[in-house]
């Protein structure tokens, strides 16, 4: 495989007095599909931009493979960057936009038909050679400007938000189609998106940031099952949060008591100490509705009223009132069953089973 790994030490910037991105370390390995998500402003960009060489570093270093390349001008680094908007040459076709990086090169004319032609077929451009960019769609704009990106052959290519000036249908395809490209290529694609959906859908890994730090690192998977802090809980899908201070441990069993609920047992991997003051997730997938009180469940049984029901094709999401609090709950419509109906102003009950709950912040007392 092509691509190399890119090594990111105890890098700092500022702007003036501003700090911007603090402590960063991150290892992104070689061929990897690595996505950095966080909200807008939170310094994704800049990171790119330090990472491709735009951007001067206040502390720290990069590394691509072996070779520290931090005090290395952009065009010295095996790197290669597509923006969110387009940033095509308007007066050039789309053959020519493409060729552009090798004619810099003066790079020979059979030479530049192979490589365009290969490139703009990984992209499924092959019929639009001859286009001029205000003849394309941005979908196919956002192509060209990724066979450009990738014509020079670089290890590592940098996508910053490239999806956000598209509609949701388009960026779907495209994402799927990105996907596909990076297994061909090989390569090492760090990926950039406030968009938790784009990071969840293709990433072999996310890094999540806000302001200027990085909260966590992992799969999908972990970072939604697992989330390391409460922000991250919140901005990877919808979470109901629950604070209250631990009253007893037993072994793996927690019980904390929590404002307007009680006393909520936990099974929790992370020990904690009585007393301490926690912040605890539970997924609105981990929660079932029943219209009468449950039998025989091992979780704790909460009643309330359904305060708004909020249809979303193959599942709703109830929310449910419990004494003052609303907490969320995903139904799945199941086909034919009648029973899952769920009216407004209902009473219901709702459980679930103490091994979903998730501790994500624990304050030692
Ligand atoms: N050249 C600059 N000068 C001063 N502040 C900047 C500059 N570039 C970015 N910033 C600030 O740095 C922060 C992070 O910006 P950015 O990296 O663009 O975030 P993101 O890409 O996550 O939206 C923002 O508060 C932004 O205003
Ligand atoms: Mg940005």
């Amino acid at each position: 495989m092509k691509g190399c790994s890119v090594t990111i030490k105890g890098v700092y910037k500022s702007f003036g007095a501003t700090p911007i991105l603090e402590n960063i370390d991150l290892e992104i390995k070689k061929g990897e599909f690595f996505s950095m998500l966080g909200p807008s402003g939170c310094g994704k960009t800049t990171l790119l931009r330090c990472i491709a060489g735009f951007e001067s570093l206040s502390q720290g270093s990069v590394f691509l493979g072996d070779r520290e390349v931090t005090n290395l001008p952009p065009n010295e680094r095996p790197v290669n960057t597509v923006f969110q908007n387009y940033a095509l040459f308007p007066h050039l076709n789309v053959f020519e936009n493409v060729a552009f990086p090798l004619r810099i090169k003066r790079s020979k004319t059979n030479l530049i038909q192979e490589k365009v032609r290969h490139y703009l077929e990984l992209v499924k451009l092959s019929d639009h050679l001859n286009k001029m960019p205000n003849q394309l769609s941005g979908g196919q704009r956002q192509r060209v400007a990724i066979a450009r990106a990738l014509i020079n052959e670089p290890e590592v290519l940098l996508l910053d938000e490239p999806l956000s000036a598209l509609d949701a249908k388009l960026r779907h395809q495209l994402l799927v189609d990105l996907d596909a490209l990076h297994d061909e290529v090989g390569i090492t694609f760090i990926y950039v998106t406030h968009d938790q959906q784009e990071a969840l859908g293709v990433s072999d890994r996310i890094a999540v940031m806000d302001k200027g730090k990085i909260l966590q690192v992992g799969s999908a998977f972990e970072i939604y099952d697992q989330p390391a802090n409460a922000f991250v809980a919140e901005f990877i899908g919808e979470t109901n949060l629950f604070t209250g201070q631990v009253d007893m441990v037993i072994g793996s069993d927690i019980m904390v008591s929590i404002d307007q609920l009680g006393l909520l047992k936990i099974t929790s991997t992370i020990s904690v100490l009585p007393f301490s003051q926690v912040t605890v997730s539970l997924r609105p997938e981990k929660i079932t509705l029943y219209h009468r009180l449950p039998l025989n469940t091992q979780g704790p049984v909460f009643r309330g009223i359904v305060e708004e029901i909020v249809y979303a094709g193959y599942q709703s999401r109830i929310y449910v009132k419990v004494g003052e609090r609303l907490i969320s709950v995903q139904q799945p419509h199941v086909v034919g069953a009648g029973s899952d109906h769920f009216s407004w102003k209902e009473p219901v009950f709702i459980t679930w089973d103490p091994t979903s709950c998730r501790l994500v912040e624990v304050a030692s007392p």
